[in-house]
């Protein structure tokens, strides 16, 4: 496993590799989803990069940057195990140097839900993946379906900047017991733990609530917020019944359909969301 820490390591690197090569783009604090990811970016490709870089712009100034969980060795040794090939750890000031001037925008499917409740991050995923699209020049790049909106985000910069790489999202990896697996979920104290299967038990009420028939988002959407609301703990952010495409919202559920939810639970703030899936009628 080959250690890469600089931007231009990391370029005159990648034109040397054999082909197929794999990015599995990450913020560190690995857990069994990100390995999910890099698993399935082993099986498909010749060499396997993975990016650990918590990016400063994808957070807001009230938000948890300086908190955010850091273990690289622990990261190192999980990824060895996995026999990834390069690991590119940057600097900050190497990714944004003094006078960094340039965005990535993606305007529509961005402003809803995460983008609505937090306003830059958009533009700072979508940037820092674009650079390292740039960087690391990947055939295929593996993301999780756990962040749905986010890879809406990058399959729509991916299309419209013809950059040209196959995105592979894959499902959410979740805790027996169902909580999806989050770096953040290390914030939680035992109690909040606890609160937190309210995401996955208000997914499943949706779930349960389509496959008895019902299709009218207002009424799943009353259901699930009366779930959420009846633990005093959750503060909720949204529940949201939308075209997985586009991050509309819908009235009747016809295709397939994203349902995704974000709630504060303590300090925490966590995300997750299940899909919809067409069946014969
Ligand atoms: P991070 O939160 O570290 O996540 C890295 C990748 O792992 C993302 O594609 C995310 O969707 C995926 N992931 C997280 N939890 C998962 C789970 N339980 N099951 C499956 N996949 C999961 O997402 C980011 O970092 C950043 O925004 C990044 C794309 C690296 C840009 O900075």
């Amino acid at each position: 496993m080959r250690l890469v820490s600089t931007v231009t390591e990391m370029t005159s690197t990648q034109s040397l590799v054999k082909r197929p090569l794999g990015l599995v783009p990450t913020m560190g604090a690995l857990h069994e989803g990100h390995l999910s990811l890099v698993s399935k970016a082993k099986d498909d490709n010749a060499t396997v990069a993975v990016s650990i870089f918590i990016n400063p712009s994808q957070f807001g100034p009230q938000e948890d940057l300086q908190a955010y969980p850091k273990d690289i060795d622990r990261d190192l040794s999980l990824l060895e195990k996995l026999d990834t090939d390069l690991v590119f750890i940057p600097q900050a000031t190497d990714i944004f140097p003094v006078g960094f001037d340039t965005w990535v925008i993606v305007d529509q499917v961005a402003q809803r839900l995460e983008g609505n409740s937090r306003p830059e991050h958009f533009r700072g995923v979508a940037t820092m993946v674009a650079k390292l699209f740039n960087i690391i020049r990947p055939d295929n790049a593996y993301f999780g379906q756990k962040d749905a909106q986010q890879v809406q985000v990058i399959r729509r910069m991916n299309a419209d900047l013809n950059l040209g790489v196959n995105l592979v999202a894959l499902p959410t990896v979740r805790e027996p017991d169902g909580l999806a697996m989050s770096s953040r979920n290390a914030y939680l104290n035992p109690q909040e733990r606890q609160d937190a299967l309210i995401l996955f038990r208000s997914l499943s009420l949706a779930q349960q609530m389509y496959r008895e028939g019902e299709r009218r988002t207002d009424v799943i959407r009353k259901a699930m917020k009366e779930l959420i609301l009846s633990n005093s703990a959750v503060q909720l952010d949204y529940v949201s019944i939308a075209e997985p495409a586009t991050m509309n919202e819908l009235r009747l559920i016809q295709g397939e359909t994203l349902v995704s939810i974000a709630v504060r639970i303590g300090r925490t703030r966590l995300i997750d969301n299940t899909i919809l899936m067409v069946q014969d009628e």
